[in-house]
């Protein structure tokens, strides 16, 4: 059984920039103020109505050319996201036919911003146990859409965005060596959208009460991201027999700068290890590891040989980490 190994990666980031004086004119906010509480300065927003997929498979389309494969190669989709074009079908089928992947089977993954590690662990079984060879995975969101732009605790921190990665079977030493994902239903009330599904159905009423927008208690969960991610890094780490040392660079989740801080303190991860590009995007769930991924790899941080930790956590709770040697 051969473990799976990042064959290509790619981004797309929508044109138009959120800065924080232009959230100063639509709520009772300071680029102080989110500056230091969130280390965000700009965040990339897509134009109302512009679906998930178009990013989702832009970001596909510069993974398969980086891997040198054609879309016809694909024999699996996973996409990462809580923000689809549709209820149904999934957004992973659109991604498919603007690909021409006409050879994969394609789903969405639900596990907010962990959707991307959860899928590299599904990804990476099937791709050991012989049942796919080639596999997209895919996170990716427009975290616009959820948005509630009256609420200034949620609304300043999120951005728009996706990022892939091609798996396929491993060559040499290199692969994902590890990985570790997990979930706690008991704190889903701290971060959900309860509008959009068969609880509350996005009636008049419920939409007016604006439902079908986010909500978050956001110091409950800042203390359990840390936790939680601290957790399962370690546990990655441990199953692959390496430790924190001997990582080139860590990628953590990219909500909020104090968290990859307060992170990297219990982790005890140098500031060459650590990458930050929270200013920039804000907080793009799903998308923020593989989006930070490609850009890594594509300036120069990481290189082929290089030993990269992810690590996330989410909505649900759900949390997850892996150990790739690229
Ligand atoms: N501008 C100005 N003031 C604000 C803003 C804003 N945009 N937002 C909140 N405030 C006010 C609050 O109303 C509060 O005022 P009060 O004390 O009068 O009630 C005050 O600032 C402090 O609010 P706190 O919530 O205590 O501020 P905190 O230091 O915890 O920072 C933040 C808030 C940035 C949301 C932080 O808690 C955080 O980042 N939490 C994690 C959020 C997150 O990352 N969520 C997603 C992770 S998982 C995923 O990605 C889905």
């Amino acid at each position: 059984s051969k473990r799976a190994m990042i064959l290509g990666t790619g981004r797309a980031i929508p044109e138009k920039i959120l800065t924080n004086a232009d959230l100063e004119k639509m709520v009772d906010t300071t680029d102080a103020w989110i500056v230091e509480r969130s280390g965000i300065r700009t965040r990339h927003i897509v134009e109302p109505g512009t679906p998930l997929s178009s990013l989702a498979a832009e970001a596909g389309r510069k993974a398969l050319e980086d891997a040198g494969l054609a879309a016809k190669d694909v024999d699996l989709i996973i996409l990462g996201t809580v923000t689809g074009d549709m209820k149904f079908p999934a957004t992973a089928c659109f991604v498919q036919t603007l690909l021409g992947a006409g050879n994969a089977a394609a789903f969405d993954l639900s596990a907010a911003c962990s959707g991307f590690v959860y899928g590299l662990q599904l990804a990476q079984s099937l791709i050991q146990s012989g049942v796919h060879k080639h596999i997209l995975v895919i996170g990716g969101e427009v975290l616009t859409s959820m948005v509630n732009w009256e609420d200034r605790n949620t609304c300043v921190l999120f951005g728009d965005g996706a990022g892939a990665v091609v798996l396929g079977p491993a060559r040499e030493q290199r692969g994902i060596l590890a990985t570790d994902i997990g979930a706690d239903g008991n704190f889903s009330g701290l971060l959900y959208n309860p509008g959009c599904g068969s609880l509350n159905p996005p009636t008049i009423e419920n939409v007016q009460e604006k439902l079908h927008t986010m909500r978050m208690e956001g110091r409950e969960v800042f203390r359990h991201a840390v936790l939680c991610m601290t957790r399962t890094m370690k546990k990655a780490l441990k199953r692959a027999g390496l430790s924190i040392e001997d990582l080139d660079l860590v990628i953590s989740h990219q909500a909020n700068l104090r968290i990859i801080e307060a992170l990297g303190k219990r982790l005890n991860l140098t500031e060459a290890q650590t990458y930050i590009n929270v200013d920039r995007y804000g907080n793009t769930s799903a998308a923020s590891i593989p989006i930070a991924l490609d850009e890594a790899r594509r300036n120069g941080q990481l290189k082929q040989g290089d030993l990269v930790g992810l690590v996330t956590f989410g909505a649900g709770f759900t949390w997850g980490s892996s150990i790739i040697r690229l």
